[in-house]
């Protein structure tokens, strides 16, 4: 790393058995050229104490709002001032809460309200408390609110059970920091992501859709936009609130997204085709309700288009991705997919592992094979695949229309 480029970075420490795992965090970045400071919460100061961290960083612990031996006794303003990103790790459940409502009843949680720098979490919990409905809110909230959640993985745990809700290993969390503060990969580039599933009208009421969530292109469209993109989102109808930045389109039918993407597919660099397309739409939609009758009733379906196979076809196509969700033979299926769609990779999952689901287990399929990725939440796979999809970008032969990615420093 370039001896120019000091980064200081404000550790917080919270409460959870994963709190040892910040020593190793802590030296790691400072080995890596980044100057530490470390504030914990009462309840950190029962998994590990504050010696280690002074010791760790030759700095004192930052404790307490009211006697933090700071001048101008205001250490929520002086810490996060002098922080170029603030990393919580480990973050509890509680805290997130906290940072959520943006309560700042604790030193810790002072100067993450009162900060004007990036703000890192990375969650650690019992698997349930992860998947509590009101903790999914809060990691919702905070990621609308641009604050960047690292994790959890999967695993075994320290309560024994077995599931999502492990931090982070202190390399994956040094490497994901570290990434942060790296030039921004698609600074000045164009990225069109199309999400969710689509709803085909089979009258005015009724319509066939599949089980989407949307949040897999959701993930990927912010990554996107982390990575400095101008982000389209096509958006079928799902549940989820669009990452703040990106141009959002919501459409219904897959007649509509296919539009939608025409529309804004000139001039992109990457297509991100994540939506659960109808491969089927009613040939005749009623324009009135359908009433019931002792007859049966057979509905006439058409194809639709396949979006992702005609922007592949376009000259000067953008790079594209694809996905395939199988529910069996899925590296052949996938592999078969890719290559009769004309692209040059594809990310294949099994339907049961990953629909609705808050994390994913997928393995990406390109012409040099594949590539399984380890089980994560959905947010840390968007972040693999956008990595991966740039290497292929950066390593494609220059195109006539598609420029070539210069590879991250
Ligand atoms: N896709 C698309 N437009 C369609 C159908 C699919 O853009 N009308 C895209 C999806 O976004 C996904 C990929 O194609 O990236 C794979 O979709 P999938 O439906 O799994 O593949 P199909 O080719 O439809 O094959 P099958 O349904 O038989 O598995």
């Amino acid at each position: 790393m370039e001896e120019t480029a000091k980064r200081r970075i404000l550790l917080g420490i919270t409460g959870g058995i994963a709190a040892y795992k910040a020593a190793e965090l802590a030296r790691a970045l400072q080995k890596n050229n980044v100057e530490v400071r470390v504030a914990m919460t009462e309840a950190a100061t029962h998994f590990v104490g504050t010696a280690t961290f002074q010791a760790l960083t030759g700095r004192p612990v930052a404790l307490d709002a009211w006697d933090a031996g700071v001048p101008n006794a205001m250490p929520h303003i002086e810490l996060s001032r002098e922080a170029d990103a603030i990393v919580i790790a480990p973050a509890s459940a509680d805290f997130l809460a906290k940072l959520a409502l943006g309560l700042a009843d604790d030193l810790l949680s002072t100067t993450c309200l009162a900060r004007n720098c990036p703000l890192i979490v990375a969650p650690a919990m019992n698997r349930e408390m992860w998947d509590n409905p009101a903790t999914q809110r809060n990691v919702e909230r905070l990621r609308a609110d641009g604050i960047a959640i690292l994790g959890p993985a999967a695993g075994d745990q320290a309560c024994g059970e077995t599931g999502m809700g492990r931090m982070l290993e202190p390399e994956a969390l040094l490497e994901a920091i570290l990434s942060h503060f790296a030039p921004r990969r698609l600074a000045g580039r164009k990225v069109v992501v199309t999400a969710g599933p689509t709803f085909e009208a089979i009258d005015t009421v009724r319509g066939i859709t599949n089980r989407s969530s949307g949040k897999m292109g959701y993930a990927l469209a912010a990554e996107a936009l982390a990575e400095g993109a101008a982000v389209t989102l096509v958006s079928g109808p799902t549940a989820l609130a669009p990452p703040a930045g990106v141009i959002f389109v919501p459409v219904t039918s897959a007649a509509e997204m296919l539009a939608a993407v025409e529309a804004s597919i000139g001039e992109a660099d990457l297509f991100l085709s994540v939506a659960a397309v109808a491969d089927y739409t009613p040939a005749r939609p009623s324009a009135r309700k359908i009433k019931k009758s002792d007859e049966a009733l057979r509905i006439d379906l058409e194809p639709t288009v396949d979006i992702l196979a005609r922007v592949a076809a376009r000259p000067g196509a953008p790079f594209c991705v694809g996905f395939a969700a199988e529910s069996e033979n899925l590296a052949e299926y996938a592999q078969a997919k890719r290559k009769r769609k004309g692209i040059p990779m594809i990310v294949a999952n099994l339907v049961q592992q990953a629909i609705g689901r808050d994390d994913n287990e997928v393995v990406i399929h390109d012409d040099a094979g594949a590539h399984p990725l380890p089980r994560a939440a959905k947010a840390q796979v968007a972040a693999a695949i956008l990595s991966h999809a740039l290497g292929l970008m950066a390593s494609r032969p220059p195109h006539a229309a598609v420029r070539p990615l210069q590879q991250a420093s």
